[in-house]
């Protein structure tokens, strides 16, 4: 039971004066318990992805299966649950509480009122407080975690979810990963992310891309190991990490990196102390 992409090509416009190949040759594994981190520059092509692997765009070339049928096939509906970059342009329906329980009313699920309620808790809203209200009437950050609900209210064993913590602030950033880790536990997830943060310390796999290619596919640990690809992409590593990246380049026995700001002091004054 896996989301696997391969060989996955898109072309904006193709056969047009205007076309944008926006992804060339991906390839993507995605199962219960991953979290995928997608890192990449603006206009790299991570939006083109997730919509991709969501099945809401054919690709040009190669194949996106869902559990073994193609992602854009009936039998996939509702399998891949997908938060939009832009949260507002999910919202429909009059009340937050019906917008929420839209997809698990759709889907035929049991008690979707409850999925809804249930969802818009995991995220921080308090379905007493927001549920009545307009999901056209809330801040930034509200209508983020609410758009993120509506994808969790849907139980869909894949969710794809587009820049999660962009604009949220620090509680907000740690509702939404705290509730992003619960939904690993039946999901595979995967995360479009400028925050690495948020994600890197809990990534199962890092997936970069420049300029619609890979510039860098592997684990946390091989990434920390040889950063350079994704650097030289124009990515972001934590401070934390780049100062322990710096003290390994002027020669300090760092070892495994850590990602707390006090646990890597420890490390570097342990390391320190084992060199003089
Ligand atoms: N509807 C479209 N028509 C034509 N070109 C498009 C369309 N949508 C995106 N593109 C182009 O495809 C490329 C990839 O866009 P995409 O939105 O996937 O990037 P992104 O990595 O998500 O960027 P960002 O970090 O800014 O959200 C860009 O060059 C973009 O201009
Ligand atoms: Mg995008």
């Amino acid at each position: 039971m896996a989301l696997v992409a391969a060989n996955l090509c898109y072309t904006y416009a193709a056969g047009t004066a205007y076309e944008v190949p926006a992804l060339l040759g991906l390839d993507v594994h995605l199962e219960c318990g991953d979290l995928l981190v997608i890192a990449g520059t603006t206009g790299s092509g991570k939006s083109t992805l997730l919509r991709l692997l969501a099945g809401l765009l054919r690709p040009s070339s190669g194949t996106v299966g869902l559990d073994g049928s193609p992602a854009s096939d009936r039998r996939s509906r509702g399998r891949a649950a997908m938060v939009f970059q832009n949260p507002e342009s999910q919202f429909f329906a009059e009340s937050l509480l019906a917008d929420v329980s839209f997809g698990p009313r759709n889907l035929g699920a049991q008690e979707p009122a409850r999925l809804a309620a249930d969802a818009l808790a995991a995220v921080g809203l308090d379905p007493d407080t927001f549920g009545d209200r307009s999901p056209f009437t809330l801040s930034g950050g509200e209508a983020r975690r609410a758009a993120i609900a509506g994808a969790l209210a849907m139980r869909a064993p894949y969710l794809l979810l587009d820049e999660p913590t962009a604009g949220l602030d620090r509680r907000g950033r740690r509702d939404v990963v705290l509730a992003i880790g619960r939904e690993r536990h039946r999901a595979g997830v995967a995360v479009v992310t400028h925050d690495p943060e948020e994600f890197l310390p809990s990534a199962t796999r890092v997936l970069a891309l420049h300029a619609g290619e890979t510039a860098f596919a592997g684990s946390v640990d091989e990434l920390l190991a040889n950063p350079s690809p994704y650097l030289e992409a124009g990515l972001r590593l934590p401070e934390v990490v780049m100062a322990q990246l710096f003290a390994r380049g002027r020669g300090l026995p760092v070892g495994a990196m850590e990602f707390e700001p006090e646990a890597a002091a420890a490390r570097l004054s342990h390391a320190r102390g084992t060199r003089s």
